[in-house]
């Protein structure tokens, strides 16, 4: 997997963020999809945010997810420069317990969306299955694999419900 060309960008705007963001990426590798990570702020590298977004479908991404807390303005830029689908992880904060990030990234403008996941681990590993499902879409190998992971999930819950 490691040489293939990535199909979904991971974004985040802190190395604080890193840790659960990496449930997303823990999560792309069980169902084999390529993807790239990097740490850029939209308010601190503005620039470099708006390059990467704007080459983002050129370079072969098809989603992209992005991770970031306080006024968490990441995704929301990013939906504004790419016609790619952005997911958004809000990350869990000391003073609103994450809601700061979740609001700033759901209650976008119409006309350019952001799909919001869950606060923290949970919204890091469902928006890696929600890029999974969108890919499955035009890619019958990943469609297999989230197939299979969902098998794996019901399967596992079911072999040990007491737990
Ligand atoms: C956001 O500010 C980041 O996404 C991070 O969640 C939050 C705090 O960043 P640090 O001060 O930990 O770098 O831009």
């Amino acid at each position: 997997m490691a040489n293939d060309t990535p199909i979904v960008g991971i974004l985040m705007g802190s190395k604080s963020d890193w840790d659960v963001m990496n449930n997303v990426m823990e999560t792309l590798e069980a169902l084999n999809i390529p993807y790239e990570a990097k740490i850029l702020s939209a308010h601190r590298n503005p620039e470099l945010v708006n390059d990467y977004s704007k080459t983002a479908r050129d370079r072969g991404l098809k989603v992209i997810i992005a991770g970031a807390g306080m006024a968490a303005a990441l995704p929301g830029v990013i939906a504004a420069l790419t016609p790619l689908p952005v997911l958004g992880v809000p990350m869990e904060t000391k003073v609103m317990g994450g809601m700061d990030s979740l609001l700033s990234m759901a209650q976008m403008p119409g006309g350019v969306p952001v799909g919001t996941l869950a606060i923290g681990k949970a919204g890091a590993k469902n928006a890696a299955l929600l890029a999974a499902a969108i890919l499955a879409l035009s890619d019958e190998k990943i469609a297999q694999a989230v197939d299979d992971f969902r098998k794996m999930q019901n399967d596992t819950i079911a072999d040990n419900p007491s737990k």
